[in-house]
């Protein structure tokens, strides 16, 4: 089993029978969501799940995993998600999968967080992985040149084919080579005033718990959100 199923499957312990859970995006949060497909389908797990992106849907709808949209219920019990980068503060950058924006809409309203990682991902400070800022397509080329003018160094993203990536919900999405974000919520904040762009994918003070596979086993943090 490899680090990411192993924490995939931990997570999944979390959830209980009648719960709205958020299903995160990514290959970490893939293995949570077939450990939750095989609990419906062999323990009789009810649960409804909301996803964070179509590719996650997809995967639960297959699964036999009922899903609803945020707009669809009346809350979230607990979000299970990856991240890209986490800090000794428990803040994280997510949206290498280019799904930030759904994922932060359902982990705001989530009552509880967890991010389902391998050690890799924890660092002392964010920002060796870029920051991925979802924009609107509209005047992003000035949102590039202002990124730039403030020495973030951007890159549009492309895919492999050279095609401007769209996300889900038809915006374009700016990576930040910034190497190491001092001030985390400085910079958050100045992201938020920002015109043009829609979210950041700096998740500052919101999970609740970490799940970390090591090669010794399972390690679970409670992050102590004061
Ligand atoms: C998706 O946009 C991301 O936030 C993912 O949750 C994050 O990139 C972690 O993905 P992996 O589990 O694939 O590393």
């Amino acid at each position: 089993m490899n680090l990411k199923q192993m924490v995939g499957i931990e997570a999944s312990k979390y959830v209980k029978d009648g719960m709205i859970v958020g299903l995160g995006t990514g290959s970490t949060a893939y293995y949570m969501i077939e450990e939750l497909g095989r609990r419906v389908k062999e323990e009789g797990l009810q649960i409804i799940g909301v996803p964070t992106s179509i590719a996650s849907k997809k995967q639960a709808e297959s699964l036999g995993i009922p899903v609803k949209t945020i707009d669809e219920v009346s809350h979230v019990d607990l979000t299970i998600d990856g991240a890209d980068e986490i800090d000794p503060q428990f803040c994280g950058i997510k949206g290498g999968g280019a799904a930030l924006l759904f994922e932060k809409i359902v982990a705001t309203y989530s009552k509880k967080i967890i991010w389902i990682v391998d050690q890799s991902k924890m660092v002392p400070a964010l920002g060796k992985f870029p920051l991925p800022i979802e924009v609107i397509p509209y005047g992003h080329q000035q949102v590039l040149q202002r990124f730039d003018t403030l020495g973030w160094h951007p890159i549009l993203r492309k895919n492999d084919n050279g095609e401007v990536v769209v996300t889900d919900c038809g915006h374009y999405i700016i990576d930040l080579h910034l190497e190491k974000i001092d001030d985390t919520h400085k910079m958050a904040n100045q992201l938020d005033k920002i015109v043009g762009v829609v979210e950041h994918g700096l998740f500052l003070d919101m999970v609740d718990t970490v799940i970390i596979g090591t090669e010794e086993g399972v390690k679970t943090i409670h992050a102590d959100k004061n």
